[in-house]
């Protein structure tokens, strides 16, 4: 693709460009590098006037509107305030009334021909001081109206008026300034749509709907409990020789089921009933196991490879459910029991999901002797666990390094060593393990200071005499994911807390190019859990605020990524779309793959990410055990795209066979590529097999 740009023309290559390079480019082909249309530099006195300044009737405030489906990267926008809750101020100018944003933010606004003028004051909140950087676009209908040169925390805001006569739709949008998302904190200041005098209609915020279904089969819950026997991923699991084995083996179809399998390692059992293997594994060694499951409507079997190593755990990225997407911090032991039964009933624990994780709030005060309790909504985790092993699944438990967790619960500093202890007592399998208050609140600490409360966990976890899984979560500071296998993580978070939004969905997960090197087997990537379904971070649950499609592009994305699938929602109301998002085994056979490489950017097309104009497309693609390979087709632009994979740009040759996961179909054979339409937002997944000759 070549691009002119002033007076200089650019060969952009897809290949090399990382996340913020390529948004740069979208940015300096949209604004030119400077102030455009209706924006200008606004002086101080100017700003001061603005600021105090009282409005006519016919004026509609942004922070008058019903802000909920706004899409940004915060998921809740300030009223009249910066979108921590703190006063909008820019530039040492404090403003009563506007919108805080987090960027990248697309508002969008039903004008019905309504409206006359729409203006704001716009730059980045003092709150970051130099920090953060955002571009500020407006658009009418179609047209690109005004936008803003690249803006830094503490420069001069900029002015916007925009003309609205006759116009249906205003967008209002903020993108990065080149240099990742990182303190934009992105302020409407002031924001004020003037009506006609008399006007009958107001502003309406308004969110883009799927014009149709997306293209996947869909499924309801427990319909993988009827129908032949298939065997499912993961086909390899690691554990330590001498301690608690537990694996069971993930097996759709009708039953009654029967489990066998052959030449288990020494210290293992397999119950025929369950499929669950336990024991203890008595050698070191790698065996490959044949299982076989023979349901009321036929027999299939697989080959279990079973790794009996130290620090071999998570040769797959686990499969699970979490609390905190759904309940916060009203999780307790009824919420954690309705999901693991949920995971039965609806199939979804036979597709592979084993973990049962409960995140902040289980927390107690700590005995004399300094021995971690748990609060009066959890009244017997050693029984939880239990309950949980019965049924073949794993129960996940959540700390921080620092004296107190995010939530202000007990954290595990100072009682590393017993809190690990207690966690194996328990029965735990699973610790995440949350930075919170463990020292200053810093992106610079050096990278010593940022390992060394994970390396004193860990050293705790080695002596606790169980496998616990050690998953990292400090929000990717000090770029954890080249250093987080070396402290013994399981898989660490890339990201900040994730959020039902395009924009922070789709931000956290398509950055992920930059880390796919560092990803394997046993040390996965975590771009955070998953929003789909019913969540709210508290008592009381949405639906999530992604469009189906987008929930496409969440768990392609994820599948590709090799990322854990940790289910945010409730699963005791799971809808079937839902269910037909995380219950579609050929997909999740991607993201269990045994070679467990993760896909990485390809090929990339357009320049822009939002607003009405947004046309960027994107390749990713991953390498597969069996030589295939896993292709996802993504659509970032406002409208519907046509899309190809080339050949080159995948690394293979030659006609291949062309099987789309979602809708679990075989397609024509191609040769050389691959192309198909997706709607805005949506995703296509296909795996791709050579044919044979
Ligand atoms: C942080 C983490 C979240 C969750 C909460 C719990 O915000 O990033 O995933 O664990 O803490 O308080």
């Amino acid at each position: 693709m070549s691009l002119v740009i002033g007076n200089s023309s650019f060969v952009i290559r897809p290949r090399p460009l990382g996340p913020s390079a390529a948004l740069f480019l979208a940015v300096v082909i949209l604004t030119g590098c400077g102030d455009a249309g209706g924006a200008r530099v606004l002086n101080r006195k100017a700003a001061e006037i603005i600021a105090t300044t009282t409005q006519p009737a016919d004026t509609v405030w942004l922070d008058d509107c019903e802000l909920s489906s706004v899409d940004d990267r915060s998921g809740s926008p300030g009223k009249s305030k910066c979108f921590v809750g703190k006063p909008i101020i820019l530039a040492g100018q404090t403003y009563p009334r506007g919108v805080g944003v987090h960027a990248p933010s697309e508002i969008i606004i039903d004008l019905d021909g309504a409206a006359t003028r729409f203006q704001a004051v716009v730059s980045i909140d003092d709150e970051v001081g130099k920090l953060g950087s955002a571009v500020f676009s407006v658009w009418v209908d179609d047209r690109d109206a005004a936008h803003t040169a690249i803006l830094r925390g503490g420069g001069p805001p900029r002015e916007i008026s925009v003309d609205l006569t006759n116009a249906k739709r205003l967008w209002l949008v903020v993108d990065d300034g080149g240099d990742g998302i990182d303190k934009d904190y992105a302020d409407w200041a002031m924001a004020r749509i003037e009506m006609k005098p008399g006007a009958t209609t107001k502003p309406r915020i308004s969110r883009i709907v799927d014009p149709a279904p997306p293209a996947i089969v869909m499924m309801k819950p427990g319909d993988h409990l009827t129908g032949v026997p298939e065997i499912h991923p993961p086909f390899v699991v690691g554990a330590t020789p001498g301690r608690p084995f537990l694996f069971r083996v993930p097996a759709t179809g009708a039953g009654p089921m029967r489990f066998t399998a052959d030449r288990l390692p020494a210290g293992l059992k397999i119950d025929a009933n369950s499929g669950i293997i336990s024991g203890t594994l008595k050698e070191r060694g790698r065996t490959d196991v044949t299982i076989a499951a023979q349901g009321s409507l036929g027999r299939s079997s697989s080959t279990l490879t079973i790794i009996g190593v130290e620090h071999r755990l998570a040769q797959t990225p686990p499969m699970g459910w979490n609390s905190w997407n759904a309940w916060g911090t009203s999780v307790d032991e009824a919420k954690v029991k309705a999901a693991a039964a949920a995971f039965e009933s609806s199939g979804l624990a036979a597709l592979g999901y084993a973990y049962v994780n409960i995140d902040d709030a289980w927390e107690g005060s700590r005995d004399a002797q300094g021995r971690i309790r748990t609060n009066d909504k959890f009244p017997d985790m050693r029984a939880l666990a239990g309950h949980l092993h019965r049924m073949g699944l794993k129960l996940g438990i959540y700390s921080s390094p620092g004296p107190k967790t995010c939530a202000e619960f007990e954290g595990s500093k100072d009682h590393e060593l017993d809190d690990a202890r207690t966690y194996a007592e328990w029965g735990i399998d699973l610790l995440k393990y949350d930075w919170c208050s463990y020292g200053k609140i810093s992106n610079d600490l050096p990278r010593a200071e940022l390992r060394k409360p994970y390396e004193l966990m860990r050293a705790a976890l080695d002596v606790c005499g169980r496998d616990i899984v050690y998953s990292i979560c400090q929000y990717g500071r000090g770029k954890v994911w080249e250093w987080g296998a070396e402290v013994g993580g399981n898989y660490w978070r890339t990201t900040g807390d994730i959020i039902d939004t395009w924009a922070c969905m789709s931000v956290i997960g398509f950055a992920e190019h930059a880390h796919a090197e560092f990803s394997r087997p046993g040390h996965w990537n975590d771009p955070d859990m998953l929003v789909v379904g019913r969540v709210g971070w508290g008592p009381t649950l949405h639906a999530t605020r992604l469009t189906p499609n987008e929930q496409v592009t969440h768990i392609t994305l994820w599948s590709l990524l090799a990322a854990p699938m940790l289910i945010g929602c409730d699963l005791s109301q799971l809808d079937d779309l839902t269910f037909s998002l995380l219950g579609n085994a050929d997909v999740l056979a991607i993201n269990q793959d045994a070679l467990g490489r993760q896909a990485a950017r390809v090929a990339r097309t357009g320049t822009l990410l939002y607003g009405p104009k947004a046309d960027v497309t994107e390749i990713w693609s991953r390498p597969l055990e069996d030589g295939s390979i896993a292709v996802g087709l993504f659509n970032r632009g406002a409208g519907e795209a046509t899309v190809t994979a080339r050949w080159p740009d995948l690394g293979i040759r030659g006609k291949h066979n062309v099987r789309n996961l979602w809708l679990k179909q075989e397609l024509a054979p191609a040769d050389g590529s691959f192309t198909t339409k997706i709607p805005r937002h949506g995703a296509v997944l296909i795996r791709l097999t050579p044919a044979p000759k």
